[in-house]
């Protein structure tokens, strides 16, 4: 075999590369270099270059490819992709940090840029992403958004793509990021960002769309600490099914209206067929408050941008031990209470249907939509949710509020939502606690938010 393969490497001058026609299919540079873990990057380029338009590629099964430097596989036409072997990507952070491609949103970066017209990329016989995020994790501390961690692969610029069987093990950051592309499948996607030391795994988002349309997510398990998907500006015709959550922050629409210069238009996404286990929210819509917090460009920061969320529908969701199971948030990274009435995004036609099992604490859903933009045709049907202690005849703690709760600010003729509650502008997205209080009245003076937002809790107001 191996005489085979050198015969190969004499034949056509790129490494490791063995064409055969309009077929380029990949050996490690490890294999004649006593295992050493030498950088796959340039011969994966150079399959690319080879067979990238109207061909195939194909990583060798049962073979490691170390990728060391960031792949920029764009532009390519006609091609399938079929990823056999295993892609352990390097987990030197300073060449990461000060190399990964931009991806322009929230100035995060990716360590891949892939996309092209009419492209599949398959994964087969146990062929795997190795992202080696436990070193990310622990060097990470549990920080939020570290500019220059880059999200695993980025489709970008794509037409017609179709990506199956993805597996991502241990993300170094988001795991994968759709943008600017149209006709994009992702079916069969494996996520699990799993932290074996003390530190969290923050922002292992498994998907995330942005300027975007007609975009399908199906057959997916995510595991992972922040959300299972999330939706961003300008995506529109999603439809997102049969997706398995572990200990994540669920189906997530937004952030949206971070940046004033550019509004969020978010339209016709469906999620269906949804279970969310020992997750920290399952159906949410979050939006920044309507004033720009300032002017650094990290993710953390922003605000002020408008647009709208329209027309999304959340059905069939089995949820078990969720601590929020249904939000809308709009003003969900805000600094003071005092901003949260603010956001100019307005929200409307949202659907919860059928969405069933057991939340956490006391608490089924908080719906709090601003002044600005009190939020038309919201719907709930057939919702039923029970606290778990409740679906075990145990009491609620530290509360006299021993029924469900469902927090409602500013819903304009809302259909089946039992709002027993005032919303308060500034909850966040991390309940630890049962809500408090004796009288809805008294509900939106109270700080009941205090302390649980994501990431940023150092920031929290006090009241508003
Ligand atoms: C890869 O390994 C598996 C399990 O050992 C084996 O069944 C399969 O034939 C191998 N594939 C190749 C191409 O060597
Ligand atoms: C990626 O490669 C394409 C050529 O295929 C090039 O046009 C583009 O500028 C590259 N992107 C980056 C971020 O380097
Ligand atoms: C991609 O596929 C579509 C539909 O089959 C076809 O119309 C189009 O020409 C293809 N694009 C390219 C660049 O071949
Ligand atoms: C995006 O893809 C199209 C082909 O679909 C190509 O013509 C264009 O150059 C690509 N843009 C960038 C920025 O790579
Ligand atoms: C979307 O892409 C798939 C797979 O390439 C293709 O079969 C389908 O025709 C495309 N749909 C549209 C509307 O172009
Ligand atoms: C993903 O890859 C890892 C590492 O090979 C493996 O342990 C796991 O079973 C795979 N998961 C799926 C769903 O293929
Ligand atoms: C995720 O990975 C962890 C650590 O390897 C493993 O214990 C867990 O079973 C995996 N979860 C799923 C759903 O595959
Ligand atoms: C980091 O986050 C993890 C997971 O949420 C948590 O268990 C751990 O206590 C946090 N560590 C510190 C030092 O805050
Ligand atoms: C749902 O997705 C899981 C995980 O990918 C898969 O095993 C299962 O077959 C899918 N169910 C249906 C009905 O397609
Ligand atoms: C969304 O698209 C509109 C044009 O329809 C554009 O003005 C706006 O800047 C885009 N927003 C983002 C986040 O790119
Ligand atoms: C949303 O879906 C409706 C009904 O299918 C369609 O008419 C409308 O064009 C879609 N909106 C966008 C922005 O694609
Ligand atoms: C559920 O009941 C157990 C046992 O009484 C108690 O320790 C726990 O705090 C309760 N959980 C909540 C959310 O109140």
């Amino acid at each position: 075999m191996r005489w085979l393969l050198s015969l190969a490497l004499a034949t056509f001058t790129a490494a490791y590369v063995q064409q055969d026609g309009s077929t380029c299919t990949l050996y490690p540079e490890s294999l004649n270099n006593d295992g050493q873990a030498i950088d796959d990057a340039p011969s994966i380029h150079k399959a690319f270059d080879l067979c990238g338009h109207n061909g195939q590629v194909i990583f060798a099964a049962n073979h490691t490819f170390n990728i060391n430097t960031v792949m920029n596989t764009t532009n390519l036409v006609n091609c399938d992709v079929i990823l056999r072997g295993e892609l352990r990507w390097s987990t030197d952070i300073s060449y990461w940090l000060s190399h990964s491609y931009s991806v322009v949103f929230q100035d995060q970066s990716t360590a891949w840029l892939f996309g092209g017209e009419n492209v599949t990329f398959r994964s087969e016989e146990g062929g795997w992403y190795n992202g080696n995020g436990q070193a990310w994790y622990t060097q990470n501390q549990n920080r939020s958004n570290q500019p220059g961690r880059p999200i695993s692969i980025t489709f970008y610029n794509s037409t017609n793509l179709v990506v199956d069987g993805l597996n991502i093990t241990q993300p170094q950051f988001w795991a994968t990021f759709v943008s600017y592309s149209k006709n994009v499948s992702i079916t069969n996607l494996y996520v699990n960002a799993t932290s074996n030391d003390q530190w969290g795994t923050v922002n292992t988002d498994g998907y995330d769309s942005w300027n975007s349309d007609t975009l399908l997510v199906e057959n997916a398990v995510i595991v992972n600490q922040d959300d299972c998907i999330a939706v961003k500006g300008n995506t529109t015709n999603l439809m997102v099914r049969n997706v398995t959550c572990y200990g994540n922050y669920g189906m997530a629409i937004g952030s949206v209206g971070q940046y004033p210069a550019t509004p969020d238009y978010v339209t016709n996404v469906t999620f269906e067929n949804i279970k969310c286990h020992d997750c920290q929210e399952a159906a949410l819509i979050k939006t920044w408050q309507g004033e720009n917090d300032d002017g650094s460009s990290n993710g953390d920061s922003g605000g002020g941008g408008s647009g709208v969320v329209k027309n999304i529908v959340f059905r069939d969701f089995e949820i078990n031990n969720v601590a929020l199971p249904i939000q809308i948030s709009q003003c969900i990274y805000s600094e003071s209470t005092s901003t949260c009435n603010t956001s100019k995004m307005a929200i409307e036609d949202i659907t919860w249907s059928n969405i069933k099992g057991t939340s956490r604490y006391n608490i089924a859903s908080s719906i709090y939509c601003s002044d600005v933009h009190p939020c038309p045709g919201l719907k709930f049907d057939n919702i039923e949710i029970q606290s778990v202690n409740r679906t075990l005849g145990l009491p609620m703690w530290n509360t006299n509020l021993q029924d469900e709760v469902y927090q409602c600010t500013n819903i304009v003729n809302g259909q089946g939502i039992p709002c027993n509650h005032a919303a308060p502008s500034n909850y966040g997205q991390t309940v630890t606690s049962n809500v408090q209080g004796t009288d809805a009245s008294t509900e939106k003076s109270k700080t009941t938010g205090a302390g649980n937002k994501k990431g940023k809790q150092e920031k929290l107001g006090l009241k508003q």
